[in-house]
C-alpha cells in the first residue's frame, strides 16, 4: 500500500499527547505514516485544547493558517479533533471553509472510517458524539521498539466535578474509567517495548473506577507496580477532595510509585474555593499535604493556581500568597482566569481586570522561582537516581557527552558521563552526583 503522510499538531495537555499517539496508531493500518513536515502531509490533524481562551485561539489560528496549503494541494485532508472540536462541532466547518472534518474526543476509534469516507469523496464531516466509553485500541508496541523512556497512559477521562471555571465536563464528557486489565495490558506492552516510566492520566485520577465499581486507584497502582521492566509510575491530576489515606499508603509503600504528586489547589481562599465548587477548604488541603508529607517526607508537591477568578479580592489573593508560603510547593503552574463557554463562572459578576491578573501572575511566578531555586540548591552534593531520557540539548557541543533525565521527584538533571553512551542510554537508571543548581534544572556527573 502506498504510504500517505500524516501530520499531527498537538496542543494542550498530556492527554492530547496520548490521543495523538492513538490517532497515529489507528491510522497506520490504513496507510498513514507520521511526518514532521506539514508541507508533505496528505492529512493534517489539529488536536486542540480549549482549557483557556488563549489555547482556543491558538487552535483556530492554526487551522486558519492551513488555508493556503489546501489551495495549493486540493487533495489534502484537513481535520480538527480534541477539545475545541468537541465543543464547537459543526460551527467550525462554517467558520473555516477549507476544513474537511471535525471529530470529538470520544470517537478516535472511528477516525479511520471517517478519513476513508473523505478519501472516497464524501463531503465535509462532523462526528462529535460523546459515547461515554474510551475506545480501546491495539496495545501492542513491538519488542524493544520504543525510543522513549517515558510514556503517557490514559486511565480515565472526563470529569463529574463541575468546577465552575472549567470546560472539561463539556469537552471530555462525564467521567469514565478504562478497565484495569486493558490498562495493565497496555503497560506490559510498553515495558516490553523498552518504556521504563509511565504517567497515568485522568482529569481526576483519584476517583478512578469508583463509578464503574472497578478496583480503586490505589489498587490499580498496586497492579501496575507488578509490571516487569517498569521502573517508575507517575500520575496526574489528583483532586484534593478525593486524595485518600489509601492513596497516601500506596505512594509510600509501592516501590515504583514516584514521590511526586500534582495536587492543584487553585486558590488559598475558602470564599473562592467555594465559588469554584472545589469541595474542600484551605484547611482540608493543608491537612492532606501534612498527611502525605508525614508518610513520605521527601515527596515533591506541585500545584495549579488560578488568579483573577471573578469576584476575587486582594484579601482572597493574599490568602493564596500565604498558602503558597505555608506549603512551599516544589512546582507551580499559575493561570490567569479566562471565561470559557458553558462554564458557570462566565456568568459571575465582578470580573478582575486583565492588568491585575497579569501582575498577580508575575508575582506568584517570582515567588515560586525563589522557592524552586532554594529547593534545587538543597540538592547540591547529593547522589540521586536519574532515569535517562536521552542526550541533553547541549550535549553534542561538549567533549564528554551530556545526558538528560529526571529524578523521582520530576526534576530535570543534565549530566556528563565519562563512560559514554554505554552507561547512559535512554531508559537506564544512573546515579548522578549533583554539582550545580540552576533555576529550572540541576547539573551533575554520573557516579562511576
Ligand atoms: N481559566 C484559567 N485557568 C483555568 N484552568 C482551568 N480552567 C481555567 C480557566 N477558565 C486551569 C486550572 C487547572 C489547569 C489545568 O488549568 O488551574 O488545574
Ligand atoms: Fe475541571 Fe474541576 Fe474536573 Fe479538574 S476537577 S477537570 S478543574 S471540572
Amino acid at each position: 500500500m502506498a504510504t500517505k503522510q500524516l501530520y499531527i499538531q498537538t496542543m494542550g495537555c498530556q492527554m492530547n499527547v496520548y490521543d495523538s499517539e492513538r490517532m497515529a496508531k489507528v491510522l497506520e493500518p490504513f496507510g498513514y505514516s507520521l511526518t514532521d513536515s506539514i508541507d508533505n502531509a496528505d492529512l493534517i490533524i489539529a488536536n486542540t485544547c480549549s482549557i483557556r481562551e488563549k489555547a482556543r485561539h491558538k487552535a483556530v489560528s492554526f487551522i486558519g493558517r492551513q488555508a493556503d496549503l489546501k489551495k495549493r494541494k486540493p487533495g489534502l485532508i484537513l481535520a480538527i479533533g480534541g477539545c475545541v472540536a468537541q465543543q464547537e462541532g459543526k460551527n467550525l466547518l462554517k467558520q473555516s471553509h477549507h476544513l474537511d472534518l471535525v471529530f470529538g474526543t470520544d470517537t478516535l476509534g472511528r477516525l479511520p472510517g471517517l478519513i476513508k469516507r473523505l478519501e472516497n469523496g464524501e463531503g465535509r464531516l462532523t462526528d462529535i458524539e460523546l459515547t461515554g466509553i474510551i475506545d480501546e485500541i491495539d496495545p501492542y508496541f513491538g519488542e524493544g521498539k520504543s525510543t522513549e523512556a517515558s510514556r503517557f497512559v490514559t486511565i480515565m477521562q472526563g470529569c463529574d466535578n463541575y468546577c465552575t471555571y472549567c470546560v472539561v465536563p463539556y469537552t471530555r464528557g462525564r467521567e469514565k474509567s478504562r478497565p484495569p486489565e486493558a490498562i495493565v495490558r497496555e503497560i506490559i506492552s510498553l515495558a516490553r517495548a523498552g518504556v521504563r516510566e509511565v504517567t497515568l492520566l485522568g482529569q481526576n485520577v483519584n476517583s478512578y473506577g469508583q463509578k464503574e465499581g472497578l478496583p480503586s486507584f490505589a489498587e490499580l497502582l498496586a497492579m501496575i507496580n507488578n509490571v516487569d521492566g517498569l521502573e517508575r509510575i507517575r500520575f496526574t491530576t489528583s483532586h484534593p477532595k478525593d486524595f485518600g489515606d489509601d492513596l497516601i499508603a500506596a505512594i509510600s509503600s509501592l516501590d515504583k510509585v514516584c514521590r511526586h504528586v500534582h495536587l492543584p489547589v487553585q486558590s488559598g481562599s475558602d470564599n473562592i474555593l467555594k465559588r469554584m465548587n472545589r469541595n474542600y477548604t484551605r484547611a482540608d488541603y493543608i491537612e492532606k499535604v501534612t498527611a502525605l508529607r508525614a508518610a513520605c517526607p521527601d515527596v515533591a508537591i506541585g500545584s495549579d493556581i488560578i488568579v483573577g477568578f471573578p469576584g476575587e479580592t486582594q484579601a482572597d489573593f493574599d490568602e493564596t500568597l500565604s498558602l503558597i508560603d505555608e506549603i512551599g510547593f516544589d512546582g507551580l503552574f499559575v493561570f490567569a482566569y479566562s471565561d470559557r463557554p458553558d462554564a458557570p463562572s462566565s456568568a459571575f459578576g465582578n470580573k478582575v481586570e486583565e492588568k491585575v491578573k497579569k501582575e498577580q501572575l508575575n508575582q506568584l511566578l517570582k515567588i515560586q522561582e525563589e522557592t524552586t531555586r532554594q529547593k534545587n540548591a538543597a540538592m547540591v552534593g547529593r547522589e540521586i537516581e536519574v532515569l535517562v531520557e536521552g542526550l541533553s540539548k547541549k550535549g553534542q557541543d561538549n567533549q564528554a557527552p551530556q545526558y538528560s533525565g529526571r529524578t523521582e521527584t520530576g526534576k530535570i538533571v543534565n549530566f556528563v558521563s565519562e563512560n559514554g553512551s554505554s552507561k547512559a542510554q535512554s531508559g537506564t537508571m544512573v546515579k548522578v552526583s549533583i554539582e550545580r543548581a540552576l533555576s529550572h534544572s540541576l547539573w551533575g556527573r554520573a557516579v562511576q
